[in-house]
């Protein structure tokens, strides 16, 4: 099994930023022990991270169509989540399940945030769980997909 995550703008600074909303672990920490704790188990996971729309729309197509190999996808698209169609679009037009992850519970924010138009092109959304959502999206792919 092979799964990528995708982190949209702004995450690259998740451990400093308003550590009140988004903890004050970083990304990379978390990212260095899923990623080995998974590998021992077969299923290799990687990391990209943008702050453009359409690195992360190329990202996406890449992973569809391109020879990589995923199963899967996870994805924080940050704020682009609540306006971008194009986004939303890209994810219903590859061949991939695509699971979104939001660190805060986004339904109990600004009324802004609680809508999320890429979570309505995926399979699932986790949110509220800080970092740990990443976890919980990978290891549903794990069992879902049995490895
Ligand atoms: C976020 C929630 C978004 O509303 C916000 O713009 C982010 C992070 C989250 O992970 O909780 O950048 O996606």
């Amino acid at each position: 099994m092979k799964l990528l995550i995708i982190n949209g703008p702004n995450l690259n600074l998740t451990g400093k930023r308003q550590p009140e909303i988004y903890g004050s672990r970083s990304f990379e920490s978390f990212f260095e022990v899923l990623e080995s704790g998974y590998a021992s188990k077969g299923c290799g996971i990687q990391y990209f991270q943008s702050n453009s729309e359409g690195e992360i729309i190329d990202r996406l197509h890449k992973a569809g169509y391109g020879d990589e190999g995923f199963d899967g996808i996870v994805i924080n698209p940050g704020a682009y989540s609540h306006y971008s169609l194009a986004i939303a679009d890209a994810i219903a037009a590859i061949p991939l399940p695509v699971v979104e992850v939001h660190i805060s519970n986004v339904a109990a924010r600004e009324a802004e945030r609680r809508k999320t138009v890429t979570g309505a092109a995926c399979v699932a959304v986790v949110a509220g769980l800080g970092l740990f959502g990443y976890e919980a999206a990978v290891e549903w792919f794990v069992q879902s997909r049995n490895i």
